[in-house]
């Protein structure tokens, strides 16, 4: 274990943008890999140390390292572990990795980041079938890291796109957690907010406290507070109260998957958010990388909705708020469709609708190319 081990992200990660917003939370060392255990914070700032396959698709499980972009970077360092450790041929090897895979993308369906993160590591895998096992080893390595350093790069760049959504002295909602903690850093809903706050404009955060999981309360508001930005945490229910009163200038969250519609998965409370903004007239932006683009899904019904245990529901922190034995559900995701949605914000620029046709465009077109509104 150690004590602060939020340092600058530069320290573990080779390319970089240097940067004191990122900080570090996933992390390769000597052979394993570190975690920040999201599920105690605020209260306790703890490592956990993956050494085996099972502990990284534990951790994820149990939401250890939780957020779409996070969970695919872990899963990435989940293969690159296997083959840190893995003792016979590059054969074998191979069908461990393809195992590994199997296990990984088990371990929560609804974030297709896991089993984007998974296939790109296989693929390089496969495509290094006759090297070595060592050269294949240093190659995956390379790969999880250089999956870590683009999800940073691609959160710095959905901030740059999305600060122009933000009014001047903007009062933004957010549900759930999108910041760094759900990233390689910085986040994606987050991360116009932390940029619009580092330029020096007045910016205050809604911050819904995100029920059964209360990853807002937890994460979101120590995040943001750690880095300044001015925020009120709010109950989930308290979100139509603030629109109504006509505090609430846009709401900004996060996806786990965008479909080839333009419908997405985000945490469950998302889709009434929007319902709620459009019923006030507020913009609804979600802010996503293209590693959480699925075009292979035509629309939100097909998005797999993970559920969790109700235990989740009728505890908090351990302790029973609920009648013993009482029945409680607990999907932990929910779909909003894409008429709800004002924009996305994507690394490459913001889409507005139709989106079906700016998506194919987007995932289609080569990295440098800008979609436009
Ligand atoms: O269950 P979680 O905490 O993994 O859910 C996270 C979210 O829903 C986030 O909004 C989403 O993953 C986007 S993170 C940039």
């Amino acid at each position: 274990m150690r004590g602060n081990y939020y340092g600058p992200l530069a320290v573990r990660v080779a390319f970089f943008m240097s940067t004191n917003t990122a900080y570090q939370h996933i992390w390769w060392e000597g052979g394993t890999l570190g975690l920040l255990d999201q599920r105690l914070l605020p209260q306790q700032e703890v490592a956990v140390q993956c050494t085996t396959l099972g502990d990284v698709v534990y951790a994820i499980q149990s939401m250890q390292v939780r957020g779409a972009p996070a969970i695919g970077c872990t899963a990435a360092y989940g293969m690159a572990l296997v083959a840190h450790q893995a003792l016979g041929s590059t054969a074998e090897l191979l069908a461990q990795l393809t195992a590994a895979k199997a296990a990984l993308d088990a371990s929560r369906p609804t974030a297709v980041n896991l089993a984007w993160a998974t296939a790109r590591m296989l693929q390089v895998a496969q495509a290094h079938a006759s090297a070595s096992p060592k050269v294949l080893r240093d190659t995956l390595l390379h790969e999880a890291h250089a999956i870590m350093a683009e999800d940073l790069a691609m959160c710095y760049a959905i901030g740059e796109h999305g600060l122009a959504l933000i009014p001047p002295r903007g009062h933004v909602l957010t549900h759930c957690n999108a910041g760094g903690l759900a990233t390689a850093g910085l986040g994606t809903a987050l991360a116009p907010i932390r940029l619009a706050y580092e330029r020096g404009r007045s910016i205050h955060v809604f911050v819904d406290e995100t029920r059964p999981f209360l990853q807002g309360a937890r994460l979101t508001a120590w995040e943001l507070q750690r880095a300044g930005v001015p925020l009120t945490l709010i109950t989930d229910n308290m979100s139509a109260y603030f629109m109504r009163k006509g505090e609430v200038d846009c709401v900004i969250v996060g996806a786990d998957r965008v479909v080839a519609n333009g419908d997405i998965a985000n945490k469950i409370g998302t889709y009434g958010l929007a319902v709620l903004a459009q019923a006030h007239g507020i913009p609804f932006y979600v802010a996503a990388p293209s590693s959480t683009i699925d075009l292979t899904l035509p629309d939100g019904d097909a998005i797999p909705i993970e559920q969790r245990d109700p235990a989740e529901v009728t505890t908090i922190a351990g302790h029973n708020i609920a009648p013993v034995g009482v029945q409680a559900a607990h999907p932990a995701f929910d779909i909003t469709p894409n008429h709800l949605i004002t924009a996305l914000i994507t690394e490459q620029g913001v889409i507005t609708p139709p989106y079906a046709s700016k998506l194919r465009q987007m995932m289609h077109a080569p990295a440098s190319i800008r979609v436009v509104r």
